[in-house]
């Protein structure tokens, strides 16, 4: 399962891909519109994309196709290796099936069911994103609407990758790598949570001591 992260934030974004462990970015309008007010959205979509070097995800804001076929245009002359993101709606997956039809990646968002996303894949979306943690939050097992897709996806050969999305913890990452997620998309802060172990933290002091007394003792 390939990680991407969740984010528009920059200094999140080059922190992450200095992991080296970063195969792609997701973006939303909310994520942009969480940063800086005075960032041209271009320019910044293009140093996220150029830090990535990977898949970029960038939503349209219309909800009529002609709208987002129009927007998808316009974002794949910033860079042609664009994923354009796409809610599911009508309107969406009428652009969808267009852009497919041309060969240009679609990741399909605001997927809460397995359903939605069998209709989403045989519209064409190249990625379908499933948002668990916001299913959480309406008391409803959002890992299990990761668990049916990856099921009817194995049953029934899907070619559409599935996004695991709205991810809001480690147990979320770990729950969506053993349902059979392709991708699993991680705010920064998520992915720092998930590498943390007191374990290895304490077992690295342990070496460096140890290891500092071993030249300390030689010296003497
Ligand atoms: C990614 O594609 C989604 O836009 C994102 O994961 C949504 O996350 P949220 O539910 O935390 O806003």
């Amino acid at each position: 399962m390939q990680l991407y992260v969740d984010s528009a934030n920059l200094a999140d974004i080059r922190a992450a891909a200095a992991l080296g462990c970063i195969s792609g970015v997701t973006t939303n309008p909310s994520l942009l519109a969480k940063e800086d007010p005075s960032l041209d959205v271009k320019a910044l979509l293009l140093d996220i994309h150029r830090t990535v070097g990977g898949h970029t995800s960038v939503e349209v804001v219309s909800t009529d196709s002609d709208g987002m076929l129009r927007e998808a245009d316009e974002i794949l002359q910033w860079f042609p290796e664009a994923t354009i993101k796409i809610p599911f709606i009508p309107a969406g997956l009428t652009a969808v099936r267009k852009l497919a039809d041309q060969g240009i990646p679609t990741n399909v968002t605001l997927l809460f069911t397995a359903n939605q996303a069998l209709i989403a894949a045989n519209a064409g979306a190249t990625y379908v994103s499933v948002f668990l943690g916001r299913l959480d939050d309406i008391s409803t097992d959002g890992v299990q609407a990761v668990r049916d897709t990856a099921e009817i996806w194995d049953t029934h050969g899907m070619e559409s990758l599935i996004i695991a999305a709205s991810i809001r913890n480690p147990l979320h990452l770990l729950e969506c790598a053993r349902a059979g997620a392709h991708i699993a998309t991680v705010p920064y802060k998520v992915l720092l949570q998930s590498m943390k172990h007191p374990l290895t933290d304490a077992g690295l002091e342990a070496f460096l001591n140890d290891y500092k007394a071993m030249v300390a003792k030689k010296g003497s």
